[in-house]
């Protein structure tokens, strides 16, 4: 398939799907989300495929939110389909039988930050910032943010996090749980294949029902 918006590279058994808007901080349109969802559907497809690397394109943003351009002026019908449109599209990753890193190398902001989130793991550069800004734009992370930083932090955390709209550094997010690794960036790539080789070498069922009982758990937080 072709996509105007990401680009897609298989590495060894591991297909790299990079966000390809970086004069816009890769800032997540709907367009961009569905030809991810689309790229993550088509991996599972492919049985040469046993691994996932999620990342954005340049040095600076994995993705710096939902593009506010685009939503700025939506109704509150137009706001709730592109959330339910959001939710489908990280669910697509969660429930991924095949294993999905996040490779986040700059600002993983609003959108950006729930995108990392519903990847299975999350490998940061040191530059990388983390944050759930939409407060300061008096609306709310709408692709489950909430319900997934306090899975991977903790509520008291996560709470204060949400309700100040704060970034945060990669030492931090590291310190919090919400990144499995920092490594500097030109190691980003290589840490992600070393993890995804490591569980290529196990039972593909076996790691796709893990996965599926790891999302059973949070059923009823995230839906
Ligand atoms: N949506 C749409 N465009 C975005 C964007 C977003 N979430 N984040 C950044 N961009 C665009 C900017 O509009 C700018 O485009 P332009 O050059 O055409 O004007 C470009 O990306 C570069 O951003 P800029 O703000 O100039 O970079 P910076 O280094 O000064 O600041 C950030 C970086 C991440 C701090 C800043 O871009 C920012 O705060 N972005 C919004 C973050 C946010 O609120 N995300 C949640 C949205 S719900």
């Amino acid at each position: 398939m072709s996509y105007q918006n990401i680009l897609t590279e298989q590495q060894g058994k591991n297909l790299i799907i990079t966000i390809n808007r970086e004069d816009k901080l890769n800032a997540l349109n709907v367009q961009t989300l569905q030809e991810i969802k689309a790229a993550v559907i088509e991996a599972n497809s492919n049985s040469e495929i046993k691994g996932i690397i999620l990342t954005g394109s340049g040095q600076k943003a994995f993705a710096a939110g939902a593009d506010i351009a685009e939503f700025v002026n939506f109704n509150q019908a137009e706001g709730s389909e592109m959330s339910q449109k959001g939710h489908e599209v990280m669910f697509s990753i969660e429930r991924s039988a095949k294993p999905v890193i996040a490779a986040v190398n700059g600002f993983a902001l609003g959108g950006g930050c729930e995108l990392a989130m519903a990847c299975h793991l999350r490998v940061a550069s040191s530059n990388a910032r983390f944050g759930q800004p939409e407060v300061n734009l008096g609306v709310i992370p709408g692709y489950a943010g909430t319900q997934r930083l306090i899975q991977l932090i903790g509520k008291g955390k996560a709470t204060e996090l949400l309700l100040t709209g704060d970034a945060i550094k990669a030492d931090e997010a590291l310190s919090l749980g919400l990144v499995n690794y920092v490594v500097e960036q030109n190691e980003l790539l290589n840490k992600c294949t070393e993890i995804l080789e490591k569980i290529a070498q196990k039972s593909p069922m076996a790691i796709a029902k893990t996965i599926s009982c790891i999302n059973a758990y949070f059923e009823d937080g995230t839906n």
